[in-house]
């Protein structure tokens, strides 16, 4: 089966992101921008990470998904166009194809690489549905190709991936969602603040699969920048921000050391972080404003019997 590729910008090289990288690492408080997190590795290290227990969003989310599949299907409509963003394994867009029947499938990542490898499969095993997958940086801005029809698409965004973004990212993002869809709508999933602790075990696990995917990012830029980022020199780290509403995750340097890469290097000082991700936690009312600002009009909202977690579809 052959699934059509398209990559945004370049279809055969990939997009250089040198200026971006080395703006954020050459700034005082350096950091790192989360999607390096998600090189061929990564990705697989965060279905790793899917897989904990300590890590309540996946089967929370998978819980109310199976719970109120019905519901869910009678929000959204049958035999629209299913845009999924972030697809990566494809697996959480699989579980509704039964449900929702859509006619059309079309998956959007990062790592273009890990999503065709996951679509070819997925094709085979539903011949009646049309897919296609596109290699995008929606972070920066989502564009659907006139080639997909506007009627009934609905934008599926689950996993509380939306918390990688500060409140003005995110309304920028659902903005353009609602403005890509005509009669469609949003399925999204969002991760509720909850209780230190629980968010403590869920973002630095006993088993290290988190720290893993977050050093990670080191060896993801040393592929991008020709830089010599050494893994070992660094430690994983988690903050609650209460002020910010959000987890923030870091990289700290376990002594002085400088990175270098072509033409130009930074020094770091034991115990100085780099910032490599945020995932805000919202409240049922906080993002309810959101989607309001962004233009959507109707929610409707499932949780889980402890509120962890929030699915809303939203026209
Ligand atoms: C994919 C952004 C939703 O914030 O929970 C998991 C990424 N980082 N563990 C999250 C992540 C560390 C995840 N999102």
């Amino acid at each position: 089966m052959q699934i059509p590729v398209s990559s945004e910008a370049h279809p055969t090289a990939s997009p250089n992101f040198v200026p971006e990288i080395e703006i954020g690492l050459l700034a005082q408080s350096a950091s790192i921008s989360p999607k390096f997190l998600y090189d061929p590795l990564g990705s697989h290290l965060f279905t790793a990470i899917t897989l904990l227990p300590e890590y309540y969003p996946t089967n929370t989310e998978k819980n109310i998904f199976i719970q109120y599949q019905d519901q869910i299907a009678h929000a959204v409509g049958i035999g629209g166009t299913l845009i999924d963003l972030g697809a990566g394994n494809c697996e959480k867009a699989e579980s509704f194809f039964s449900s929702l029947k859509p006619s059309n499938y079309l998956a959007i990542d990062f790592s273009v690489e890990y999503l065709q490898d996951a679509l070819e499969k997925l094709a085979g095993k539903y011949p009646h549905i049309l897919m296609q997958c596109i290699g995008m940086d929606f972070s920066k801005r989502l564009i659907i190709p006139d080639t997909i029809a506007k009627k009934q698409r609905t934008f599926f965004y689950p996993g509380s991936s939306i918390g990688n973004f500060s409140s003005a990212e995110a309304l920028e993002l659902l903005s353009q969602m609602k403005s890509q869809t005509q009669d469609g709508g949003l399925l999204i999933g969002v991760d509720l603040m909850k209780d230190d602790s629980v968010l403590m075990a869920a973002y630095d696990d006993p088993l290290k699969v988190t720290a893993a995917f977050n050093l990670n990012i080191l060896r993801s830029i040393n592929a991008h920048l020709g830089s010599n980022f050494r893994v070992e020199q660094f430690r994983h780290q988690v903050q609650v921000n209460h002020v910010e509403n959000r987890v923030e995750l870091y990289l700290e340097a376990l002594e002085d050391l400088t990175v270098s890469w072509p033409g130009k290097s930074r020094i770091f000082k034991r115990g100085e972080l780099i910032h490599t991700e945020h995932s805000h936690k919202y409240t049922i009312h906080s993002i309810q404003q959101l989607l309001k600002n962004a233009g959507f009009t109707t929610t409707q909202i499932w949780t889980d019997p402890k509120d962890y977690f929030a699915v809303i579809y939203a026209q």
